[in-house]
């Protein structure tokens, strides 16, 4: 079987390098890809009838859509009727990730565990003012639009939140719809699973670190390094996440009866009053498909295929022991701006145990070199999570681009707190 995955980072080159245990690697292709994948080919992501024509020359069976704008722009439905499948919601289902007020009705539609909100539209800058004040500015105000994660402005105090709606009317106009969340407080989880609408499989629970520096601190970012499983995930929580947040989702697709054959990943907060829903995504993490894929030992083409044939209930998901931990290699002042195209030393340094997915890299004269925020992310596995750390950061000091910026403590507060 012939497959394309559409997006170029992290994530669609550990997808690729996941699926080619399945299938021949010259069978799998990247639309675009980049610098570090095979078979990247330069057609971009949104570019739906070019991705349909060179899927028809190439009799390629299966779509795997990495990122989420080409879902929320309706790829699925594009494909529809074409004989091709496409591993993702249909753009109605990917309202859950395309809207955020639209996720949050549903979560309270159907009894998700989730912090009290209250959506504002139009001309409500008044009313936003005065719910901010009421709650002495311990909030979290969002736009509701796809914002590549820069729509989410976590407040303390009622100064900052007054400022971060002004400044999300200067982003995205006077008119934008948000929401304003109460804040929530706890270790955030990351709960991904596969579902065919009805049943779902879960992948091992990882963590995400967003924040640029060391200690969780500067802005938000992409992702600067991911880590599974979490020590302090058991099944004592699994079973609180299932009753608060999973079931009642699960429930909720099926009565909305959503065309849902794709990934739904939960990003959970582990509150004093138990598991609380911040939001949900229609697509794979990254960079937590970048730990979670390698520590999956089951087979991924099967477990997709299960998706669309309805025997999504007797697939057994299987883990490879220990853990995992993944460090991006980020371009020196990402996020913000950045230079792009230093040339990258050290990749064939790297030992055979550890893996590297390239995210913001392309080739020139021969050469790997930068052309993103995020360059690399590297990956190494091992049957103790200090060792893992030490391990993981040992590969990454082997690799060299003017300018390179990581974080130094992923995965660390785990074990500190152990
Ligand atoms: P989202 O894109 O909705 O996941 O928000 C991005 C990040 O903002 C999350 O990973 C959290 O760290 C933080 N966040 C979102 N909602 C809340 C909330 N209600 N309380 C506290 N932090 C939040
Ligand atoms: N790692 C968070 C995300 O993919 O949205």
């Amino acid at each position: 079987m012939k497959i394309a995955i559409l997006g170029s980072g992290g994530r669609e080159h550990a997808l690729s390098w996941k699926l080619a245990q399945s299938v021949p690697q010259d069978d799998i292709f990247v639309l675009p890809g980049n610098g570090g994948i095979p078979n990247s080919v330069p057609i971009d992501s949104m570019d739906f009838p070019a991705i349909r024509q060179f899927c028809q020359e190439r009799d390629i069976e299966l779509v795997v859509v990495g990122p989420e704008a080409p879902l929320v722009a309706g790829v699925t439905d594009y494909f529809a009727g074409s004989g091709i499948k496409v591993f993702g919601p249909s753009k109605q289902g990917a309202m859950l990730e395309g809207s955020k007020i639209f996720a949050k009705q549903f979560m309270a539609q159907y009894g998700v565990a989730t912090s009290n909100f209250w959506i504002f539209e139009g001309d409500s800058d008044a009313a936003a003012r005065d719910r901010i004040r009421e709650l002495g500015g311990e909030v979290v105000i969002k736009y509701d639009g796809l914002a590549a994660g820069k729509g989410v402005y976590v407040c303390s105090g009622e100064d900052e939140a007054l400022t971060a709606l002004h400044d999300l009317h200067k982003q995205y106009g006077a008119d934008a719809r948000f929401l304003i969340e109460e804040k929530l407080s706890g270790a955030e989880i990351s709960i991904i699973g596969f579902t065919d609408g009805k049943d779902i499989r879960m992948l091992m629970p990882s963590q995400d670190h967003k924040q640029l520096n060391d200690g969780d601190t500067g802005p938000n970012t992409g992702g600067m390094g991911a880590y599974c499983p979490p020590t302090f995930y058991n099944t004592d929580l699994m079973t609180q996440i299932m009753d608060a947040v999973v079931t009642p989702t699960m429930n909720g697709l099926q009565k909305e009866r959503f065309d849902f054959n794709g990934v739904v990943y939960f990003g959970i907060m582990l509150t004093a009053t138990g598991p609380q829903l911040l939001e949900y995504n229609v697509r794979l993490g990254d960079p937590e498909t970048e730990v979670i894929l390698p520590a999956m030992k089951s087979d991924l083409l099967r477990l997709i295929l299960a998706c669309f044939d309805g025997t999504l209930s007797n697939y057994e998901m299987e883990y490879h022991d220990g853990y995992f931990v993944d460090i991006v290699l980020a371009s020196g002042g990402y996020p913000k701006s950045y230079v792009k195209g230093y040339e990258i030393h050290g990749l064939d340094q790297v030992s055979s145990d550890a893996m590297v997915f390239h995210a913001g890299t392309t080739r020139k004269d021969g050469n790997i070199v930068t052309s993103g925020g995020r360059v690399l992310n590297v990956v190494a596995h091992g049957s103790d999570l200090a060792e893992t750390i030490g391990k993981v950061y040992q590969e990454c000091r082997k690799i060299h681009f003017t300018d390179v910026y990581y974080r130094t403590d992923i995965a660390k507060r785990d074990i500190m707190e152990q």
